[in-house]
């Protein structure tokens, strides 16, 4: 295959995972900080003609973007004929609206730098909520994964008389889609967030959830605090202990021990971003967009 993929730096794991899938050689980089912490940056081997994938596991971005944006730029010097970005989680997708007069749009920032840097963009299930779809602020070809089916696959095989539910109308998207194909009910609550930190819920009738065990899904479990005011009301009101799964594990600071201490039976995520929680390989269908998208880029003149 006239492919070659890139793992920046801290996504060698899953660049390797990918390159194994793909069937696809990888070519190697060299990085390092220069003593003031500038990037140095070097890519080992020939790339010229060739379509590159580069995957980078974005948990914490803004150190990670200017290294991005200047591989990219870097394979686009040394003649590679397409350069495309595996972002399994794609950061910056909240900041969709000015919520304050003056607040900058990050996710169309964001992407207007990604845009600008690559020709093609594989994801797996972007924060779509007020932005209909990435193609809205995405100014190159966007193909996105859904990981409902590898959710729904853990389901089937680990849970017994599973409930799905979703925290809040965002997800139901997503609980609505791992239900169906997991042949089990669903609920959606709604949410209220009053800061960064504070999440007040809402929720509809839950008879159906009696004598069922409730499995949270969520797009991005961050803070923690979605799922585990979701975990401690279910708890609260006698239902069993809830298995919370999350698509993208940011996981930021003592988010886990939150959850785990608000009474979660399991808590698990895809390996979209490494994490301890990663029990859901998603690799397999993120590797077949990309097969198929280089499938058709080689069919182009
Ligand atoms: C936002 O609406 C998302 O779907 C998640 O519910 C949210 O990002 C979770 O964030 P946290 O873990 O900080 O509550």
């Amino acid at each position: 295959m006239n492919l070659r993929v890139v793992a920046m730096p801290g996504s060698e794991p899953c660049g390797g995972l990918l390159a194994e899938r793909l069937g696809a050689a990888r070519c190697g980089l060299e990085s390092r900080r220069f003593p003031d912490g500038e990037i140095y940056l070097r890519l080992l081997d020939e790339v010229q003609g060739l379509n590159v994938a580069v995957v980078a596991q974005l948990r914490d971005p803004d150190p990670q973007l200017p290294g991005l944006l200047f591989v990219a730029d870097a394979l686009r010097e040394l003649g590679a004929s397409s350069v495309g970005l595996v972002a399994p989680y794609l950061p910056y997708m909240r900041q969709d609206t000015r919520f304050h007069a003056g607040e900058a749009l990050t996710s169309r920032s964001f992407a207007k730098l990604v845009s600008n840097a690559f020709t093609w963009l594989v994801t797996m299930d972007p924060h779509l909520h007020r932005v209909a779809s990435l193609d809205a602020i995405y100014d190159l070809r966007a193909v996105v994964v859904q990981s409902a089916e590898s959710i729904a696959a853990w389901v089937r095989t680990e849970v017994m008389h599973p409930h799905i539910v979703g925290p809040d109308e965002e997800s139901e998207q997503w609980v609505s889609d791992v239900a169906a194909r997991a042949g089990c009910p669903f609920s959606v609550l709604r949410k209220h967030r009053s800061g960064d930190r504070s999440v007040e819920l809402t929720l509809p009738n839950l008879d159906a959830l009696r004598g069922r065990t409730p499995v949270l899904v969520d797009d991005i479990i961050s803070s923690g605090q979605t799922m585990a005011t979701t975990v401690r009301e279910l708890v609260a009101m006698g239902f069993a202990a809830p298995i919370c799964v999350g698509v993208h594990p940011v996981f930021v600071g003592a988010a886990l021990a939150v959850l785990q201490a608000a009474g979660a039976a399991r808590v698990v995520s895809c390996n979209t971003l490494q994490h301890p929680t990663n029990a859901i390989d998603v690799t397999i269908p993120l590797a077949e967009a990309v097969r198929t998208l280089a499938t058709d880029l080689g069919r182009s003149p």
